[in-house]
């Protein structure tokens, strides 16, 4: 196997590699043996992972009896109490006298967010490796070790920050996802353009026809970009203490509030994101931080790779929403703000009238 590119998550106390290469996934076991994670591998994936690589899931690790595989249902709903418990009472009856486990979680964000939870709470705490699927999980999720999951008044409510003992990338996953789930793991790359990296920014708009069609140059250099952006954040401020964290979260208070007012499920995390960015577009104009040439970049990036521009919401509900996040109040109103492509801001005490008003005003911009 060649290419493996390795990239070291710097952190204090729980140091770990991210492997990136195509064809990894068979190597994966050998890696697990030399990390010790234990005797029992426990697999924990999506219903179309499952389908769509039952055969190599089979020849890589069940057919070695130290491996079970756990199989939930695809999408957000996965993230739910009724489905943690499900899975964790199938590990109960895995885990036997003598057995070490640990957990795989091989799937989109869902499972990665899912399966890290439920590491971070059973017997307090098991090792878990990440083995992201989606184009979103490998630039995004799967790094910096944030878990959770969902209630009907909030999302990602219930969680951790506990971190895999190792992410292992293979962008070979990624030619049997849809071009709607592609776009939507843009959705996230064009957020580390935006608050970290305009070079990257203009990288994305020059090269989105190579990107979308999989161009596997310019998705290895996607990748690799994506996840040295996120490593040197999380390294940082592991536990969002220092507001350098913070930054990641650009778009999401809206994005966030967006997906639980449609119940989970209408509306996907990549399609929320690019209209939570596009919504801070227009609240970083109203608070007169960024000009409207700056503040524009944002829809036309979004429109170049095809990701929704357009939204029918109730202003009022959103808010309601919005008022649930966790970084959107704690006393104040706290956003990351655009300044310019490349650099944001952490505003806090923003009016409610401005966040109000910015979501009149987001449909007439789109
Ligand atoms: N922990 C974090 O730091 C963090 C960061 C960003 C997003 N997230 C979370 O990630 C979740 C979204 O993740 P997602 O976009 O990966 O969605 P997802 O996990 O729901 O996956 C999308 C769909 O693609 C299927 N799928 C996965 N891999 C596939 C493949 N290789 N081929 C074909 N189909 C495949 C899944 O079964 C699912 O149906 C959200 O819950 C979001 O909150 C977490
Ligand atoms: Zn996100």
């Amino acid at each position: 196997m060649q290419n493996i590119k390795i990239i070291k998550l710097n952190l204090k106390h729980n140091p770990y590699n991210i492997y990136i290469g195509n064809n990894l996934l068979k190597k994966i076991p050998q890696y697990i043996s030399k990390l010790n994670l234990g005797n029992h591998g426990i697999i924990i994936t999506s219903r179309q992972v499952g389908i769509l690589y039952k055969d190599r899931i089979k020849q890589i690790f069940t057919k070695n009896k130290n491996y079970k595989l756990i199989t939930v249902v695809d999408g957000e709903g996965a993230k739910s109490k009724q489905c943690l418990l499900r899975v964790i009472e199938k590990i109960v009856k895995i885990d036997t006298l003598g057995k070490r486990i640990f957990i795989v979680c091989l799937g989109g964000g869902v499972v990665g967010d899912l399966g890290g939870f439920i590491a971070s709470i059973y017997k307090r705490g098991i090792p878990y490796i990440q083995i992201p699927t989606t184009l979103l999980s490998q630039i995004d999720s799967s790094i910096g070790g944030k878990t959770a999951i969902d209630l009907p008044q909030a999302k990602n409510i219930l969680g951790s920050i506990y971190q895999p003992k190792a992410v292992f990338i293979d962008p070979v996953f990624l030619k049997t996802l849809g071009s709607k789930e592609i776009k939507e793991g843009l959705a996230e790359a064009i957020k580390y353009g935006v608050i970290k990296d305009k070079a990257f920014f203009n990288f994305l708009k020059e090269n989105h026809k190579k990107i979308l069609k999989l161009d596997t140059i310019s998705i290895g250099k996607l990748i690799s970009v994506c996840v040295n952006i996120k490593v040197k954040i999380v390294a940082q401020d592991e536990k969002e203490k220092k507001g350098i964290r913070t930054i990641l979260n650009f778009g999401h208070s809206f994005a966030h509030a967006l997906e639980s007012a449609s119940k989970y499920g209408k509306i996907t995390h990549g399609k929320a994101v690019s209209l939570g960015m596009l919504y801070t577009a227009v609240l970083s104009l109203l608070l007169n931080k960024c000009s409207l040439n700056q503040a524009s970049q944002i829809p036309a990036i979004i429109s170049i790779f095809g990701l929704s521009t357009k939204i029918r919401f109730n202003a009022l509900t959103l808010y309601k929403a919005l008022s649930y996040d966790k970084k959107f109040i704690s006393g104040k109103i706290r956003m990351v703000i655009l300044r310019e492509i490349g650099k944001v801001e952490v505003v806090e005490g923003i009016s409610p009238k401005i966040v109000k008003n910015a979501l009149k005003k987001m449909t007439r911009f789109s």
